[in-house]
């Protein structure tokens, strides 16, 4: 990486105040600043804070009716999203006495081999928080913390000196990880829908879009000017149909952080509502995060 890096993200005097695992927002967004044309793809834990609410109220409002939700992620990094979401949903679970898997069954689709994703459980050091090339200044400093109000999701790892996802987090990710029935590795959306599925309660596709519909990896506002020759119809086609797996009542959550996009979801969206039918069956209730509306037919997507 360019200097920038080098010289103020990883010896922290840019980033001494990131303190908490929702604040990388804040160090992207001065290393996007500072370096045009950067691309900053890694996942991150709590990438989207808003959504945490939106999750834990959904789970909130579902649990009084002592249904399980389903949720489904598309595209999971290195499950640093899953790992927030569980998070939220731990701190519904802990006030109602009740275990994370009792309230939601997970799936994944995620285009990888499963050997290839490696579950990341620690928060890491204040500084580092993107390259960790020194390991001695690594060492000495501090540990992120998790969000205020998430204490219960996380423990403090001693030996490591970083924060981590509690073993109940690690412990369902683990598990759905090893159950070849619920995550489907080495699989993209695009077959998995082809296949034919279901529908889940709550599906995530974040930073995914920039992928699909053979737009490659040059994605940049795939309805207005996607790559030369670029096969738009066919794009579409998989974002309608993943709205299409939202079950009345649902949420849809769907950002995109590359150029074309923004920050607050603004690519995803512009994407989404473009879409026949779209705004007809879903109603916004948050920056990239949509409702299914309850009694609208399938066919008007
Ligand atoms: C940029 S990461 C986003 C991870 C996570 N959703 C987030 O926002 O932090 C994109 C992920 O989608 C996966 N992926 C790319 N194309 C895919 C496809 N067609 N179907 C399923 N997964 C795909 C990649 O392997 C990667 O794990």
């Amino acid at each position: 990486m360019g200097d920038f890096f080098s010289e103020k993200i990883v010896t922290g005097e840019e980033n001494k105040g990131i303190e908490r695992a929702d604040e990388y927002e804040k160090v992207i967004k001065v290393a996007v600043e500072n370096q045009p044309g950067i691309k900053l793809e890694r996942s991150q834990f709590f990438r989207y804070p808003n959504d945490m609410n939106t999750i834990a109220s959904f789970v909130e409002e579902r649990i009084q009716t002592g249904e399980k939700i389903n949720l489904l992620e598309i595209g999971v990094g290195n499950m640093e999203e899953l790992s927030s979401y569980l998070a939220a949903i731990k701190k519904v679970a802990d006030k109602y006495g009740r275990n994370l898997k009792d309230l939601v069954n997970t799936e994944l689709v995620e285009l990888r081999a499963k050997g290839s994703v490696i579950p990341n459980f620690g928060l890491g050091k204040v500084m580092g928080v993107f390259i960790n090339s020194d390991p001695e200044l690594s060492k000495k400093a501090p540990p992120v913390k998790p969000p205020e109000d998430y204490k219960t999701s996380f423990y403090l790892d001693e030996d490591e000196g970083v924060n981590k996802f509690a073993p109940e987090i690690q412990a369902y990710i683990e598990g759905l990880v090893s159950d070849d029935t619920k995550a489907h590795f080495g699989r993209s959306i695009e077959d998995h829908l082809a296949i034919g599925q279901g529908q889940s309660d709550v599906v995530a596709c974040n930073n995914v879009l920039q992928y699909l519909g053979g737009m490659g990896h040059t994605y940049q506002n795939p309805f207005n000017k996607g790559p030369e020759g670029a096969d738009l119809t066919k794009f579409k086609k998989v974002v309608r149909d993943i709205a299409k797996m939202v079950k009345e009542g649902g949420l849809l959550i769907m950002h995109v952080d590359v150029k074309g996009g923004d920050r607050k979801g603004r690519g995803a969206e512009n994407v989404l509502e473009s879409i026949e039918g779209f705004t007809s069956a879903f109603d916004k209730v948050g920056p990239g995060i949509y409702r299914r509306k309850v009694g609208i037919t399938q066919d008007v997507l």
